[in-house]
């Protein structure tokens, strides 16, 4: 079977770790303390809050975003220097949009309770809510703005007007990016929620929260995209934009721009961008090319030392602009679904330690040359099956079975008594087959193949005689 790191392999791994004291010792994680990293927990095999909070500080980081306001980690803050960013969570932002009552109780339970002993700096109001990929967030768009405005406001009670609220957006909100003079936002919010949002975050003097991942662009386009370009390493690789007439060498630059000339043909030129996440992955899937260790040690120390340059370098619209930048993020997190990239965003594995040791300080000089060279730069090209992965619970793998086969489009038509694939009659292989099959039919409408980490792409046929399996081609 291809080689793959599998859930599976990474809580073994963690089981292996010793205990944390002795993981502390060779850490050697340090980051710019200008720079914040996001601290997501969406794994059954992190480092405890306590001992996550220890990391963050040995490694110097200056900031920490959190996905929630876990009242454990704000009190582990308090005392320290670390700015913090919490976050009204997705659910909540209706209810108290329309009820200032539970907005002065939110900000009382989250923020009053903690405050000024843990610096609190932002409140980001739902997380990435105008996206496309949940409908209930939908239902939620003309909240957004209304909710920001309550927990402004509680604020401002309260005499804590020092704290940003923002909202952090996907590029997803963009209609148009590229070139990015062109820029605008989906015209399904402009009216709606944009144009109240800039409103809001200029009279505010807060900042435009974007999550925004050259490598995303990168990997839906990397036969026209150039990687060097998208790794900040394109000094050479300059595109003129033919309209501002811009000159740019990276595509992150191509991209914050994007969103500066959308904001200002709004007649809001001078909101300050944060950027409330970017990175790259360390590793991914078969047909995820790019992802790996060296072009996240990569990314990363270039990002670092351009956001932390003095003087101050902007982008080509704004030369000279600050950007308070989090990396996203703290840990590999083994609980994130979707694709293999998901799951391996992290400068630290399970176990606390450095997933690559480059300086990541933005003062030394670049140290790659001791990463291993990236061996899926280019797009794989060839067929991919998905079958099971190692050491899988088989009452779980019932189920994956069940739901494959019930996603209709003939998926298990071949598994029937008497076709072709229904011999031998055993759950690893019914299930590879259907894996495959489920994949082959619905990957073009977003199916991954995963299944809870039961299954993993790999590029050996497992076909035998008679029974085909069916594959998608790259
Ligand atoms: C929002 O308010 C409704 C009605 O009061 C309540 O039933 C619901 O639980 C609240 N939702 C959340 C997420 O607090
Ligand atoms: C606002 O929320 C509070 C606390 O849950 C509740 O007591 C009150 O009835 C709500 N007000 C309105 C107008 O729904
Ligand atoms: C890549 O560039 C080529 C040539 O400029 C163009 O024909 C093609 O549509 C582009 N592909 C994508 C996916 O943008
Ligand atoms: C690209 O632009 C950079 C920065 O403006 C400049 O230093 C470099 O010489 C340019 N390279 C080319 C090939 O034009
Ligand atoms: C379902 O199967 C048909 C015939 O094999 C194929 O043309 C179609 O693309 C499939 N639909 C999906 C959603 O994969």
């Amino acid at each position: 079977m291809e080689k793959h790191s599998s859930g599976d392999e990474v809580t073994e791994m963690c089981l292996l770790a010793l205990s944390f004291f002795s993981f502390l010792a060779f850490t050697r994680a340090e980051i710019s303390s200008k720079i914040g990293i996001n601290y997501g927990q969406l794994g059954d095999n992190l480092p405890s809050p306590s001992q996550s909070i220890e990391l963050i500080k040995s490694m110097k980081a200056g900031r920490v975003k959190l996905y929630d306001a876990n009242p454990e980690i704000l009190n582990l803050l308090s005392g320290t220097k670390i700015q913090v960013s919490i976050m009204v969570p997705n659910q909540e932002i209706s209810n108290i949009s329309s009820n200032q009552t539970l907005a002065d109780q939110w900000v009382r339970d989250n923020v009053l309770s903690y405050y000024p002993q843990t610096r609190i700096r932002f409140i980001v109001v739902g997380n990435e809510v105008l996206s496309y990929y949940s409908d209930r967030d939908r239902e939620t768009w003309s909240n957004l703005v209304p909710a920001m405005r309550r927990i402004k406001k509680s604020l401002q009670a309260y005499n804590i007007p020092n704290i940003k609220v923002g909202t952090s957006v996907a590029m997803d909100v963009m209609e148009s990016s590229f070139p990015p003079s062109s820029g605008m936002f989906r015209s399904d919010i402009l009216d709606t929620v944009m144009v109240p949002l800039l409103e809001f975050l200029s009279g505010t003097n807060s900042f435009f929260f974007l999550d925004v991942y050259p490598y995303l662009a990168w990997s839906a386009n990397p036969f026209n995209i150039s990687l060097d370009y998208a790794l900040l390493r394109g000094g050479n690789l300059n595109y003129t934009d033919p309209i501002s007439n811009l000159v740019y060498t990276n595509l992150l630059d191509q991209m914050l721009d994007s969103v500066i000339f959308a904001m200002e043909k709004l007649g809001y030129p001078n909101i300050r961008l944060l950027i409330s996440e970017t990175g790259w992955p360390n590793a991914g899937d078969v047909d995820q090319p790019g992802a790996n260790v060296y072009n996240a040690a990569l990314y990363n120390q270039n990002l670092i030392k351009k956001m932390t340059a003095k003087p101050a370098v902007g982008t080509p619209a704004r030369p000279g602009m600050t950007i308070p930048t989090f990396i996203f993020a703290l840990y590999n997190e083994n609980q994130k679904r979707g694709p293999g990239t998901e799951r391996h965003w992290g400068l630290l594995d399970c176990n606390g330690k450095p997933v690559y040791g480059v300086d990541l300080t933005g003062e030394q000089e670049s140290n790659d040359d001791q990463l291993p060279m990236p061996q899926n730069n280019k797009p794989y090209q060839g067929k991919i099956w998905c079958v099971v992965a190692s050491e899988v619970n088989p009452e779980q793998l019932v189920s994956a079975l069940i739901y494959a086969c019930s996603q209709g489009n003939g998926t298990c038509d071949a598994l029937m008594p008497g076709k072709e694939c229904y011999k031998p009659v055993s759950l690893l292989s019914h299930a590879s087959y259907a894996f495959s099959s489920y994949w082959a039919n619905f990957r073009s409408l977003g199916a991954n193949c995963y299944f809870n980490g039961l299954a993993v792409q790999t590029t050996e046929d497992p076909s035998r005689g008679s029974c085909k399996f069916p594959s998608v081609t790259l």
